[in-house]
């Protein structure tokens, strides 16, 4: 093989790896076999059927040893256990929020947001949808009103924070429906629907700033924020000399309170929380978890599980760790760039997001083009992917029809620090496999369809 010079110099990833998980190959037979089973929904596979798993980036972390030293130091007390004060602290510290609230997992805190702020009838804005977010509004009684730029809903632009919120957008609605039936706006960072695309901190303050005229809360979806944080180092004006966790908390001090899934950013395999400044909205928070997930200094986790995400705070703002983090997104992103391949651009945070719409431009969008395209990788390879498109976008609560998102993508999702650099290339190498072959690629009918969050479960056969 001929090596050519570098035109620059390579970053490794900051860590050695101690315990290995030895990973299974199988056959294209048994797959074929294994996809049908699962009716073509990737979420339905067996993991022990899969090689490379780029399902999600959502609890398949890979913990540090002082992370794993945290777990034997869970105080596993039911009430007032020590690693709830130690989360606290450091949600302060890394955050900003006054008050903590934890919950097992993200939904558990959009859960209870939604339930205390939002009435029927009510209006929600934000910087796109996201699936279990959206849900949570709606089943409080709300309208998700979609106020992202026109740039994030088109593939090829290079807009460097495609996550940025249109103000003009935003400011229609408040007009239209009037600032009291707007119970906040829901602004993430980053955004994974449009690709894991950045909110600038330019827009953040302007769209605190309109909120403020209008007395209406902000609250983040603050799930990868960290990667946001790094993503305006990069790129915006004022910033390169900043550290990611001034960023974050100054991100974060635009806004009201925040939902969090420590799955990503945190590092670890499970736990989230709701973070608040308010005192009154804390207090009926602090009764609400109590419901639906555990008392209020446990949330549904373990004392083990609160430690590993305290620790994987201050993990989580490392420089190194976050150039390895971003740098193997971008790797596998520019490899299937230099193919050709069509991909969301610019690269995101958290996956690479192939364009099925386009590399699958035969297959029309109500025969579901990327979830044919996730299970033909996996058939390929045994990687795994997923459909973040028609399938993802559900229906519209109000009139039943399908939602027909202008993005039809699959994503490819990078777990932090578990996959190397050979893992990217052989993932690229298959994605490029099935490109080559993308003609002979067929449609799909949907033959099963849950009533919520769809994609999940949704089951599927070849036409
Ligand atoms: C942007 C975003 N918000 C919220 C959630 C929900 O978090 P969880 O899966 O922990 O319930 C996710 C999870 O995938 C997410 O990506």
């Amino acid at each position: 093989m001929k090596h050519t010079k570098p035109t620059r110099r390579s970053w490794a990833e900051p860590f050695k790896i101690k315990v290995v998980e030895p990973l299974r190959t199988t056959t294209r037979q048994h797959r074929m076999k294994a996809i049908k089973e699962a009716g073509y929904n990737t979420f339905l596979l067996r993991s022990e059927d899969v090689y490379i798993d780029l399902l999600t980036d959502s609890g398949t972390n890979a913990m540090s040893d002082y992370q794993w030293a945290g777990m034997m130091l869970g105080d596993e007390a039911y009430a007032g256990s020590r690693n709830f004060y130690y989360l606290e602290s450091n949600m302060r510290k890394f955050y900003g929020y006054k008050y903590l609230v934890p919950t097992h997992q993200g939904r558990g805190a959009e859960h209870i947001i939604s339930q205390l702020l939002i009435k029927p009838g009510d209006f929600i804005p934000g910087n796109m949808y996201f699936t279990t977010t959206r849900e949570h509004q709606e089943r409080a009684g709300g309208t998700f009103v979609d106020i992202i730029i026109d740039e994030a809903h088109d593939p090829e632009s290079l807009h460097p924070f495609k996550g940025n919120v249109d103000l003009q957008k935003l400011e229609a609605l408040i007009k239209k429906v009037g600032a009291k039936k707007i119970p906040y706006v829901s602004v993430a960072a980053t955004v994974n629907m449009a690709g894991g695309q950045p909110i600038s901190m330019e827009n953040m303050r302007a769209v605190r700033k309109l909120a403020d005229k209008h007395g209406i809360r902000v609250i983040l979806d603050a799930t990868r924020a960290v990667e946001n944080a790094y993503f305006i180092k990069l790129r915006e004006k004022g910033y390169a000399r900043k550290s990611v966790a001034a960023i974050l908390k100054e991100l974060c001090s635009c806004t009201d309170a925040a939902t969090m899934s420590g799955k990503k950013d945190l590092l670890v395999n499970i736990g989230g929380f709701l973070a608040i400044n308010d005192a009154k909205l804390y207090d009926e928070a602090r009764n609400m978890v109590v419901v639906f997930e555990g008392l209020h200094t446990y949330g549904g986790l373990a004392g083990r599980d609160m430690e590993a995400m305290a620790r994987g705070m201050e993990e989580m703002v490392k420089a190194d760790y976050l150039r390895a983090r971003i740098g193997q997104v971008e790797y596998l992103g520019e490899k299937l760039l230099d193919w050709s391949i069509p991909i969301v651009k610019p690269i995101g945070g958290h996956a690479v997001f192939l364009d099925a719409k386009k590399i699958l431009e035969h297959i029309p969008q109500d025969r579901f083009p990327a979830q044919a395209l996730a299970a033909e990788i996996y058939l390929d390879s045994g990687v795994r992917t997923m459909e973040r498109g028609i399938v993802s976008a559900g229906r519209d609560s109000a009139t039943g029809a399908h939602h027909h998102p202008s993005l039809e993508l699959v994503r490819v999702t990078i777990p932090r620090r578990v996959y190397t650099q050979a893992h990217m290339d052989v993932t690229a190498e298959s994605i490029l496999a099935v490109y080559e072959n993308r003609k002979k690629v067929r449609g799909l009918k949907m033959v099963y369809e849950p009533k919520y969050l769809r994609f999940f479960q949704a089951q599927f056969e070849k036409i």
